[in-house]
């Protein structure tokens, strides 16, 4: 669900300038280089998809609420500029699964760093062949594109910032402490409130894309999950006793997606790597881990340099793992 051109973006970051008060119709005209008619019908269909904006003949315009929908022009308009991921946003009410959107648009050719995301997902699919649950409005579904310039073993290290940054993004935006299970999950209480499947196409040495697909469980009541996964599957919100803002949430994950990408790109992965491993509930533990099925036991020591998760198995040598299952015994 995309509003119109980039003038809704214009007037959206003025009306969300930092003091917050009025903006007049004629600076908003000037600036935008357009009649005041002009944007006062842009400010009537921004009203009609649920931005609640007061108009008053002396004042000019102010928003005083917006709705709980995500529009692309609005979370551009709340994005730092200059940045990567984010340049293009894209909005469906839904898809199979943005995945598969991306994955489209890369074989298109488009640069990276555009984001699709959906309001829900028919087909969302998760990690190891299993399906995720996208329902409408509830959670934050979306997909990044992204053309590092990696080998691809190096490319666990794209899907472990990723991890580390919307674990710090989480926390900015509701003071709650997600806590990373390996490769890329993110617990509150011991419940899984967010994931990520990075799928690629790549030739032997090099990448051609990644597909960073991010899926965060924001405003779901514990009876919204299937029983299945009522013990383990938790939300923002339960987590944090009251409704989170999507929107807003978004401006924070996708900042926090874009910096530690770019440290990535920078040959810094391995600050990531530190800011990761000190919040890692993996490491230090005895695991399971079901990979290709073989099932490896042990204790979970370190990453390497690639961001692989380095397991010393009950036999005392030391495996690199890449991918699989992984359990944390009690
Ligand atoms: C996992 O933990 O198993 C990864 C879950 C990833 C889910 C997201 S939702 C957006 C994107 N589209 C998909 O179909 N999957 C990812």
């Amino acid at each position: 669900m995309s509003l119109s051109l980039n003038l809704d973006m214009e007037i959206l970051k003025a009306l969300r300038s930092p003091d917050g008060g009025w903006v007049s119709g004629s600076d908003l005209s000037q600036e935008l280089g357009v009649t005041r008619a002009a944007v006062w019908g842009r400010v009537e269909e921004l009203r009609s998809v649920g931005y609640e904006i007061e108009a008053s003949p002396h004042q000019g315009y102010r928003l005083i609420a917006s709705p709980d929908a995500l529009h692309a022009d609005d979370l551009m308009a709340r994005l730092p500029t200059p940045r990567v991921i984010g340049r293009d946003i894209r909005v469906f009410k839904e898809t199979a699964s943005t995945n598969d959107t991306i994955e489209k648009l890369a074989r298109d050719g488009a640069p990276e760093g555009v984001v699709v995301f959906a309001e829900s997902q028919i087909r969302g699919r998760g990690r190891l062949g299993r399906s995720w649950i996208s329902p409408a409005g509830k959670g934050l579904w979306f997909s990044v594109l992204l053309r590092p310039n990696l080998r691809p073993p190096e490319i666990t290290r794209v899907t472990v910032s990723a991890a580390t940054a919307i674990r710090r993004a989480i926390r900015t935006a509701t003071s709650l402490e997600p806590e990373i299970k390996w490769p890329n999950d993110l617990l509150i209480d011991g419940r899984k409130v967010a994931g990520i499947l990075t799928e690629l196409s790549a030739e032997t040495d090099r990448v051609r894309y990644v597909v960073l697909g991010v899926g965060i469980d924001v405003n779901q009541m514990s009876t919204d999950f299937p029983p299945e996964l009522s013990k383990v599957a938790g939300s923002l919100r339960m987590a944090a006793g009251s409704i989170v803002d999507r929107a807003a949430l978004v401006t924070v994950v996708l900042s926090e997606l874009d910096k530690d990408y770019t440290r990535v790109c920078d040959g810094q992965f391995q600050e990531v790597a530190e800011e990761w491993e000190s919040v890692c509930s993996t490491l230090g533990r005895r695991v399971t881990i079901e990979i290709g099925g073989r099932r490896l036991q042990g204790r979970a020591e370190s990453l390497d340099p690639d961001g692989a998760l380095l397991l010393r198995t009950q036999y005392g040598h030391l495996e690199c793992i890449t991918g699989g299952d992984l359990t944390i015994e009690k």
